[in-house]
Parts: structure tokens; sequence; C-alpha cells
């Protein structure tokens, strides 16, 4: 019998045969450990176990999908190597963000993960995975995370137009959308227990977990950015203050920005499985509150009120 403590490359394929799948979204999921994925998926967070080794100097960018990832990667990088790059010959003029902060569980194409350990400290790198899921020893080895959540029915609008995007032909009715995500049932979902588990974190070790929340940046960037940049180990200087590089920095990733360069308009990368990932997909609207667009009432009061019974309790709020 396959069970996850002892799946192998060998048994893998066989390993994921036993685990419950769903349709409804533009791929299949399974359920791997409480939390909806895509099969592939599920051989790299179990290789991951083993090669990535956590180092304290890490930071780990740590999000659901369509929460902002695209959008944090930008911000923390260009905090980070301020002193590296100036404004106007910056790698953000000419990368979409997403690959300039290396997932964890997802190598890029061609790399595999052997290659997040040869990266130099301190490394900045990002995740999709639930805290529960990440190498114990990133905990214990007290890296630093930032948790990045969004709005839920914002969220779910962003994941709902992705999907359509991302698979051709894929046509997914935002009522059936609604209902499977309400129901648990999205990719690295459940949407409030992978906020739940990292919010919980960042209350009882403030110092290495920050908790952000999309609307918060998009409320106050600019002190949102010196938040960042604290927590990271690099607080600006007054010199930096007084000759506004907090600004720079919040307009160099804003969407505004991002999404007027060539490079974030075209191209892409073919991430296999039938799935070629353009630039421009990573950036729709980039605005707060677009869901009253695309969701009814009723639709809004249901997914507020499961959303809200789940997270009762936990001083964790939308
Ligand atoms: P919308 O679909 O609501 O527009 P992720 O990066 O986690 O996939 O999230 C994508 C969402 O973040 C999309 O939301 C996208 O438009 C938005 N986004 C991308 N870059 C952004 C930026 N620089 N500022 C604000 N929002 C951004």
């Amino acid at each position: 019998e396959v069970s996850p403590e002892n799946v192998s490359s060998e048994n893998l394929e066989d390993f994921i045969r036993t685990l419950q799948t769903r349709e409804g979204w533009s791929q299949p999921m399974v359920l791997y450990k409480n939390y909806w994925c895509r099969p592939h998926l599920v051989g790299k967070i179990i290789l991951l176990q083993d090669i990535f080794k956590p180092r304290s100097s890490d930071i780990i960018l740590a999000t659901q999908p369509k929460c902002g990832t695209t959008w944090l990667k930008a911000l923390a990088f260009t905090i980070i190597n301020r002193s590296r790059y100036s404004f106007s010959d910056h790698p953000l003029l000419s990368s979409n963000p997403q690959y300039l902060v290396p997932f964890i569980e997802i190598p890029d194409p061609g790399r595999d993960h052997a290659y997040l350990e040869t990266l130099p400290s301190p490394r900045l790198l990002s995740t999709h995975l639930p805290l529960s899921m990440l190498p114990s020893e990133t905990s214990s080895c007290c890296c630093r995370i930032v948790y990045l959540c969004r709005e839920p029915k914002d969220a779910f609008v962003s994941r709902w137009h992705f999907e359509n995007k991302i698979v051709k032909g894929s046509n997914i009715e935002l009522n059936k959308a609604l209902d499977m995500f309400c129901e648990g049932f999205s990719p690295s979902g459940p949407f409030w227990n992978h906020c739940l588990e990292y919010w919980k974190e960042s209350l009882v070790r403030p110092n290495e977990v920050l908790f952000l929340k999309y609307e918060g940046i998009k409320s106050h960037p600019e002190e949102s950015v010196r938040q960042l940049a604290k927590f990271l180990g690099v607080p600006f200087t007054a010199e930096e203050e007084s000759s506004g590089v907090a600004q720079e920095v919040v307009k160099l990733c804003s969407f505004e920005n991002l999404t007027s360069l060539k490079v974030n308009q075209t191209g892409g990368v073919d991430h296999g499985n039938k799935i070629f990932v353009e630039n421009s997909v990573f950036f729709r609207k980039g605005s707060v509150g677009d869901w009253a667009n695309h969701m009814s009432e009723d639709m809004a009061e249901k997914l507020d009120r499961v959303v809200g019974e789940k997270l009762k309790g936990s001083g964790l709020a939308f």
C-alpha cells in the first residue's frame, strides 16, 4: 500500500491514483494533505521535502494564486536589491516579476529543485504551498515568511478569469465556480485554511511571519513598502526617505507601470502539461472590489457567509 510516508519516484504514479480526484476547474485536481492541487505538483511537493534546505537567511513570499503574488514579488525584489540596481536600468523593466523570484515547488523551466540550493544567500523565494506543506525546518530555522492574502471575492473573481484564460477553450460558469470555491474546492484551496495557517503562525512568530493584505498595500502603498523593508531587515535610511525611495519602489512596481512594459505584454513560458503561461496573464485589472462587476448580491453574500463562518474566532477578517 502506497502512503505519503513511503512514496518514492517509483511508486509516485500509484500514489497519485489513490488520491481523491475532482474535476470542475480548467484541469482535474487531487486532494493532497487536505489541499487541492494539480496532480503533477504532488511529486514535486514530495521531492521538495528532501531537497529543499531552508536557510535562516531565506525570505519566502507565500501566497495563494491570484492574491497578488506578482506584485509582492516585484516589491520584495526591488526592496532587497535596491542598492544593486538603479530604477532606470532595473531587471523589472525587462523581466516579468514572476521569473525574478523562483517558486520552491515549481522549478523554472529547464531547472530542477537542486538549482535552489546553488543560489547564494540570502535567497528570495516564493511559494503557493500552505505552511503545513513546507519542510518543517522552514519554521525551525527561523527564515522569514511574508504572506499576502486578498479579499476572497476579489481573489475568486481573479481566479475565475485566470482559469478561463489559461486553458484554451475553458469556459467555466461563474456560478459553478463559486459553488466549488465555497466548498473549499479551488486550486491551493480551501482558501480560508491556507490563510488561517499563515495567520496563526504570524500571531505566534510575528518577527518571522508577516501577514499582509492586498487591499492594505493598495490603500497605503508607501507605508506597506516601508513595513516590508523593515521586516526584511533592510529599512530605509533617512537619506533614502528624503530622496523618495519608497515612492520610487511603489511606482516601479505599480500595476500601471508593469502593464505598460513590453515584457509584460508579450511572450510567456511553457510550463508543460499543456500549460503555456503568457506574461500578460498575471495582470488583469489590479483593483480592489472588481467582484462587484461580476458577482450578484446573492453570490457575494454566499461567499461572505462561508468565509465568515470559517474564519470565526480567528481574529482574521476581510
Ligand atoms: P485581478 O485579476 O483582480 O486583476 P497573482 O499574481 O497572485 O496571480 O495575482 C494576480 C492578481 O494581481 C490579478 O488581479 C492582477 O491583475 C493583480 N496584479 C498583478 N500585478 C499587480 C500590481 N503590480 N499591482 C496590483 N495588482 C496586481
